[in-house]
């Protein structure tokens, strides 16, 4: 079957992809402490490669499409993609996103999350609480005969009403046994647009929200993909399965289970 093809995967394969989707969240929970003044990307990185080696999964970034490192670690204006560095030391006051996609029993599990080191500046907090509530807004579209389009629109909507903007460049996927496949899934647009949403599909939102303008560059390594005006950049990302009546989060963290039930 041709990789593009959006497929519907039975309950058997969704079981799979929720053991993935756990772990991935179990990793996150792990690194956390670990997010610290004075740590550099690179020790994150690593703790990360020996955990998911220790539990059974592989790294899915490391080597693909010549990705260097196991997990990507995107700091301040680092948009998304950013590369985890010896040299690189978190200091009081940055916001870094760690995204993580451990492979395990051949199903992918992706998920991030932005973190604060130390002490945020009340931005950096507006940002990445806006960024989070956009994720959060998209997934509350997600319900069968619903279409890809609201999810962007409700995205946009509340990011734009808070003074932000959405990155364009990268998108949520489908993801399965294929880390990127079909459907796209863009953090922007119209309701009522693009595909229509149905029982089975698995896919990943994953809104990038700048504090200034939305476009971006892409350094000279390939990868880091950063602000244009170097202002900050927040993300957060779930993995998501449709189900008959609504939505599962598969990458959901236990923190995030008991906001949920309030
Ligand atoms: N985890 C990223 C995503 O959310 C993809 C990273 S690809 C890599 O889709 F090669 F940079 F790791
Ligand atoms: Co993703
Ligand atoms: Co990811």
């Amino acid at each position: 079957m041709a990789p593009e093809t959006l497929v519907l995967l039975s309950s058997r394969e969704i079981a799979k992809m929720r053991q993935a989707g756990r772990l991935a969240a179990e990793l996150l929970d792990h690194l956390e402490p670990m997010v610290k003044p004075g740590v550099s990307t690179l020790e994150i990185n690593d703790e990360a490669e020996r955990w998911t080696q220790a539990h059974g999964a592989k790294s899915a970034p490391l080597g693909y499409q010549g990705f260097p490192m196991s997990i990507c670690t995107s700091v301040n204006e680092v948009v998304c993609h950013g590369i985890p560095n010896a040299k690189q030391i978190l200091q009081d006051g940055d916001i870094i996103n760690i995204d993580v996609t451990p492979i395990l029993d051949s199903y992918h599990g992706d998920t991030s999350k932005t973190f604060f080191v130390g002490t945020p500046s009340p931005t950096a907090q507006k940002l990445v609480e806006v960024t989070r509530e956009c994720m959060m807004r998209g997934i509350a579209e997600v319900k069968p005969e619903a279409r890809i389009g609201d999810i962007g629109a409700a995205i946009q909507e509340y990011a734009e009403a808070q003074g932000f903007s959405v990155v364009r460049d990268f998108v949520g996927h489908g993801i399965n046994r294929i880390f990127h496949t079909a459907p796209q899934v863009p953090h922007y647009g119209k309701r009522g647009k693009g595909k229509r949403i149905r029982p089975g599909m698995v896919f990943t939102i994953e809104p990038m929200i700048n504090e200034g303008v939305w476009e971006v560059e892409i350094l000279a390594d390939k990868w880091t993909a950063l602000t244009r005006d170097r202002k900050l950049s927040a993300q957060f990302e779930h993995t998501v399965a449709v189900t008959s009546d609504g939505v599962e989060i598969l990458t959901l963290r236990e923190e995030e289970a008991l906001i949920e039930s309030v």
